[in-house]
């Protein structure tokens, strides 16, 4: 499949877009710089909370936010349970720092992405290949 650009610059924070990439839905969330903060030091029991399963991102990006700039998060949006695609949950709640819900089954994930434990799903979300081209511009693939 061909590469795809995505714009951020009409991105608000909390603000998700959905591009497609290879056939396959692929989420952009921008974060915020207290929502980064709480993925760092998060309180939830996580299966993989430093990503050490190589097969679910590229190499460059942070293990624990999981992405190259802290604010925006890029992700394939396919549960790594059976496949279903998750839906996006802002920060809302008290107790819900926002994330991925898959409703197929049930399987939880944080706004990196990463899957909680107590859930079907096994790994993490995969992070695609992507670079920046500008400030504003990413390039997926
Ligand atoms: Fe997502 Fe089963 S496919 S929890």
């Amino acid at each position: 499949g061909a590469p795809v650009e995505v714009d951020l610059s009409k991105l608000e924070v909390g603000q998700m877009v959905k591009v497609e990439y290879r056939g396959k839905p692929v989420f952009v969330v921008k974060r915020s710089d207290s929502v980064v903060e709480s993925l760092k030091n998060t309180k939830i029991d996580l299966k993989d909370p430093k990503s050490e399963n190589p097969d679910q991102q590229p190499e460059y990006v942070d293990g624990e936010i999981r992405s190259i700039r802290p604010d925006i998060m890029v992700l394939v949006a396919i549960c790594t349970h059976l496949g279903c695609v998750p839906q996006h949950k802002k920060v809302t709640e008290v107790d819900w720092g926002g994330g991925f819900f898959c409703p197929c089954h049930g399987s939880q994930f944080d706004l990196a992405g990463r899957v909680f434990s107590g859930v079907p799903a096994s790994k993490n979300l995969e992070v695609p290949p992507y670079s920046y081209l500008s400030d504003d511009r990413i390039i997926i693939g």
